[in-house]
């Protein structure tokens, strides 16, 4: 799953573009409530806000762009690293403030760090009213009540089942042209660094029903690219034993037999079937799941998007088989080789790198940047390892690679990673992209911006062109991060 580096301040889609009904915009100048939320973390936790924005609404909460406003405030929080929570605490101290002027305001804290503190955080973080985790967001409204009487109130259940695929997410903060949709929650996996699987709990996957429906809805509305989510997306199944809709039927992609059983293969070529214009993106892959059926699906739907993030984390084998990724060196060239194969040189390839694992040598961190040598990523996420508490790596190894060592295997990494971006990025100069206007340029209104078949954005000059048209663009230059052109 990709991070998203910054916080960013959720508020309700652009009320032009999205043509919103009456009601929420009578709703946001007239509601008497008010909530405001902010996201942490990764894409999942920003999808997520979009539900609970959904359940407040059907309790009769507005949202609103700014705490000031608010009536109650949640920051659906992040776990993975220790900076990821410092951050939330340190925004706590803010609220902290804001509470003291208004005393009636709640504060709830939601998601990975709820869940993995749950009550504790009660104690630690006395402005805290409500404590949340990732499966208890129908529960919200309830919360807030039982806060409103000057209790607090806690719900971190995990469940096996909850996939809050009847709720009709509202888009917070959207171009109208982007969309993530979660088809599963959880992780089975158990890295040995990571705290996902006890924050999120047990892998659960979506009914294909209602992930199409969904993706129905948005092209219908105006969007033109779905990213479908989730912690290892090629593990997505959906089987003959699942509680199915009634009265649904999906048309298969390629046999009939598929309605018995959906695997992440036929998923995306459902989605792609939506429409030829609906862009299809996934997150995350995990190099021991996925297959060539997928990477056929890549290959034969001209929508579905040639981009894999397929995270290695480490190049070493031993190194991975601390950190419990279940594949060796080896195993993960052989996927890079085989996606080379299906899809060509020119399929985009991103990764996580972490440095400093436990234990981690220097001849061990040298195969990491030849690793990446090897592949030339055109894009990573690349961290310090962090030990998180309750983890495998946590109670079975020291954490004892000192921080300045960390830090600079990390700087080497990154370093590494920007040359083979910006090589990555120089081969598209001259070559004619399709790029998918989401709006402007940060940089300048005199600008458009959209991202390529291959996830990489592309500025040029706005001329007569919308947001959520599809341009040929002709690529003049190119920095490590974006490339620059003419539309054709
Ligand atoms: N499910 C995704 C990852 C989700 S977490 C996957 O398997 O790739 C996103 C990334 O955060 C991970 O890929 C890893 O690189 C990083 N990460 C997770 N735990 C970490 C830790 N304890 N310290 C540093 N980085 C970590
Ligand atoms: Fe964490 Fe591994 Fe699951 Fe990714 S696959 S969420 S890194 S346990
Ligand atoms: Fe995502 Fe952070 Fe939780 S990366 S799953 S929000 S711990």
């Amino acid at each position: 799953m990709t991070l998203i580096p910054e916080l960013t301040i959720l508020q309700p889609a652009d009320k032009e573009d999205l043509d919103l009904p009456r009601t929420l915009e009578d709703e946001l100048t007239t509601s008497k409530k008010r909530l405001y939320i902010e996201s942490y973390g990764c894409q999942m936790n920003f999808a997520d806000s979009e539900i609970v924005a959904a359940v407040m609404r059907n309790a009769g909460f507005a949202t609103t762009a700014t705490a000031e406003d608010a009536d109650v405030i949640f920051l659906n929080t992040c776990a993975i690293r220790e900076n990821a929570e410092q951050k939330v605490r340190n925004r706590l101290k803010h609220l902290t403030g804001l509470k003291r002027n208004k005393p009636a305001l709640l504060v709830g804290l939601l998601g990975c760090m709820a869940e993995r503190l749950k009550t504790n955080l009660l104690e630690e973080e006395k402005v805290v009213d409500i404590v949340a985790g990732p499966d208890a967001y129908r529960d919200i409204p309830k919360l807030v009540e039982e806060a409103e009487s000057g209790q607090k109130a806690v719900n971190v259940f995990l469940s096996r089942e909850e996939t809050y695929a009847d709720i009709a997410p509202i888009r917070l903060n959207s171009n109208g042209v982007t969309a993530f949709v979660s088809i599963m929650r959880g992780c089975d996996n158990m890295c040995s660094f990571c705290v996902v699987p006890f924050t999120r709990g047990r892998e659960r996957s979506r009914d294909p029903h209602s992930i199409i429906r969904e993706c129905e809805q948005l092209f219908a509305d105006g969007y033109r690219e779905v990213t479908l989510l989730g912690q290892n997306v090629d593990s997505y199944k959906w089987g003959e034993g699942e509680k199915r809709e009634e009265g649904k039927s999906l048309s298969p992609p390629s046999s009939p037999s598929s309605l018995l059983s959906v695997n992440f293969a036929n998923l995306l070529e459902l989605v792609a079937q939506i429409h030829p214009d609906l862009r299809v993106r996934f997150s995350t892959s995990h190099p021991k799941d996925i297959t060539d059926d997928v990477l056929y699906a890549i290959k034969r739907y001209d929508n579905v998007c040639n981009y894999i993030h397929l995270p290695a984390q480490s190049g070493n084998s031993r190194v991975l088989k601390l950190m419990n990724r279940t594949y060796d060196r080896p195993w993960y060239i052989s996927k890079i080789d085989r996606i080379r194969e299906i899809l060509g040189e020119d399929c985009g390839i991103s990764t996580d790198m972490i440095s400093g694992f436990c234990t981690e040598t220097e001849n061990e961190h040298q195969e990491s940047l030849s690793l990446m040598d090897y592949v030339k990523y055109d894009y990573a996420y690349m961290f310090a390892y962090s030990e998180r508490p309750g983890t495998l790596a946590a109670k079975k190894y020291a954490d004892d690679i000192a921080e300045d060592v960390k830090k600079r295997r990390l700087n080497e990494i990154i370093s590494r990673q920007l040359q083979h971006s910006s090589a990555r990025n120089q081969r598209h100069i001259g070559q004619v992209q399709r790029v998918l206007i989401e709006g402007r340029s940060k940089r300048s209104d005199a600008d458009l911006s959209g991202r390529n078949d291959q996830n990489k954005m592309v500025v040029f000059p706005a001329g007569n062109h919308q947001k959520g048209d599809y341009v040929n663009v002709v690529v003049t230059e190119c920095s490590s991060a974006t490339l620059r052109g003419i539309v054709v």
